[in-house]
C-alpha cells in the first residue's frame, strides 16, 4: 500500500480545523493538527510532513513566521497559506516569502485533494528539473569550493572524500534513488565547506574549545548551507549541510530538529561523518580502530544517531572491512600526514 500523504494543518479556528482534519482523514490523508504557531513550529521540528496547510492569523503569531522557519530550515516542502479573500497583499507577501500556494476563505473542502496533489506534484517536478541542471553546475561548484577549503584546511578535504565514500555505500544499501544517492554523496563532499568561514585559531586549536569558540565553530553548518544555497539547484544539498550536526534526540544544532524531522541524508551523514572523525587522528588523541569507532556509534544510537540507520551502517562497515582490509591498511599508513582537527 502507498504511504499516506502526511499533512500538517495549522488552523486555530475550531470548526474549520475539525472540518478540514475530518475531511482529510476520510480521504485517506494523514492529518496532524496544530492550533498555535508554537505547536506548529515544534511539530515541524519533530516530524516530517509532505505538505503544510497554514492559516495566517494565529493566536500567538503569524503563519508567515512558520513559513519563514520552514524555509530557514531549507525544507523543500509545499506550504499552502490559508487567508481571507480580501487580503491580496498578504497573499503576495506569502508567495514572495516562499509559500507554494494559497487558499482563500471560504473554500470548498472537496477542492483540498486537488490542491494538495497539485502542490506535491509541482514540487516533484521542480526537483526533477533542478536535478537535470544539477550535474553540470555541480562540477564547477565542487571544484571551486573544495579548492578554497583545501587551501585553508587540508584535513577537511581528506575527511570529506572518505565520508563521501561511506555515504555512497549507505545510499546503495538503502536503495536510494539515483538522484538521492548523488545528492547524498555531493552533500558528504561539501558538508564542512562552511569551515571556510571559521577562524583558523578555532579550527586548528589543539586543546578543548571554549564555549564561545564552540558556538562559533558550530556556525559552519549555517555558513556552509548559505554558500551552497546560493545555487538554486542545490537547495537539497544545502539543507543536508545545514542539518548534518542535528541529533536524533533533538539536542543537536543548528535547529534542534528531532527524529524523522531531520532529512534522511543528514541523518546518514551524521553517522558517517562521526565515524570518519573517530578513525582519524586528532591533535589530542590518536585515531581509534574501526571496531572501536563503530562501537562508539552504536553506543549513541537512539540519542545522537538514528538507530535504524546505525544498524545498517554496522553492516556496511562489517562487509566493507572484509572487502577492503588491504586498502584500509594503506590508508592507515598515510594518516600521519593528515593534520588533526577538533571534531566540529
Ligand atoms: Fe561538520
Amino acid at each position: 500500500m502507498d504511504k499516506k500523504i502526511k499533512v500538517l494543518l495549522v488552523e486555530d479556528e475550531n470548526v474549520t480545523h475539525h472540518a478540514i482534519c475530518k475531511f482529510l482523514l476520510m480521504n485517506e490523508y494523514e492529518c496532524i493538527g496544530a492550533k498555535t504557531l508554537s505547536d506548529a513550529t515544534s511539530a515541524v521540528k519533530n516530524e516530517a510532513f509532505d505538505i503544510i496547510i497554514c492559516d495566517v492569523m494565529l493566536p500567538d503569531g503569524s503563519g508567515l513566521q512558520l513559513l519563514d522557519s520552514v524555509r530557514k530550515f531549507l525544507f523543500n516542502i509545499p506550504f499552502v497559506v490559508i487567508t481571507a479573500s480580501e487580503k491580496k497583499r498578504l497573499i503576495q507577501e506569502a508567495l514572495a516569502r516562499g509559500a507554494s500556494d494559497f487558499l482563500t476563505k471560504p473554500f470548498h473542502l472537496k477542492n483540498l485533494p486537488t490542491i494538495i496533489e497539485r502542490n506535491i506534484e509541482r514540487k516533484k517536478l521542480e526537483n526533477f528539473k533542478n536535478n537535470h541542471k544539477k550535474a553540470s553546475v555541480l562540477l564547477k561548484a565542487i571544484k571551486s569550493l573544495i579548492t578554497a577549503l583545501e587551501a585553508k584546511d587540508s584535513y577537511t578535504s581528506g575527511h570529506s572524500v572518505k565520508v563521501a565514500r561511506h555515504a555512497r555505500l549507505m545510499g546503495e544499501v538503502l536503495c536510494l534513488s539515483k538522484n538521492d544517492k548523488f545528492t547524498l554523496e555531493l552533500s558528504a563532499i561539501l558538508h564542512d565547506i562552511g569551515k571556510i568561514g571559521i577562524p583558523d585559531n578555532i579550527l586548528h586549536k589543539t586543546s578543548s574549545l571554549l564555549e564561545m569558540e564552540y558556538k562559533t565553530a558550530k556556525e559552519h553548518t549555517v555558513i556552509g548551507s548559505k554558500i551552497v544555497g546560493k545555487i538554486d539547484e542545490l537547495q537539497d544539498v544545502a539543507a543536508i549541510i545545514r542539518h548534518h550536526h542535528e541529533r536524533y534526540d533533538g539536542k543537536g544544532y543548528p535547529d534542534g530538529l528531532r527524529g524523522d524531522a531531520i532529512p534522511l541524508s543528514a541523518r546518514i551523514l551524521a553517522i558517517v561523518d562521526a565515524y570518519e572523525s573517530i578513525v582519524s587522528d586528532r591533535v589530542y588523541r590518536k585515531h581509534k580502530s574501526s571496531e572501536e569507532a563503530l562501537q562508539e556509534i552504536i553506543n549513541n544510537a537512539g540519542t545522537q544517531f538514528d538507530p535504524a540507520l546505525v544498524m545498517i551502517f554496522a553492516d556496511v562497515i562489517h562487509s566493507d572491512f572484509h572487502e577492503s582490509k588491504h586498502k584500509l591498511r594503506i590508508e592507515d599508513e598515510s594518516k600521519d600526514n593528515i593534520p588533526a582537527n577538533n571534531n566540529i
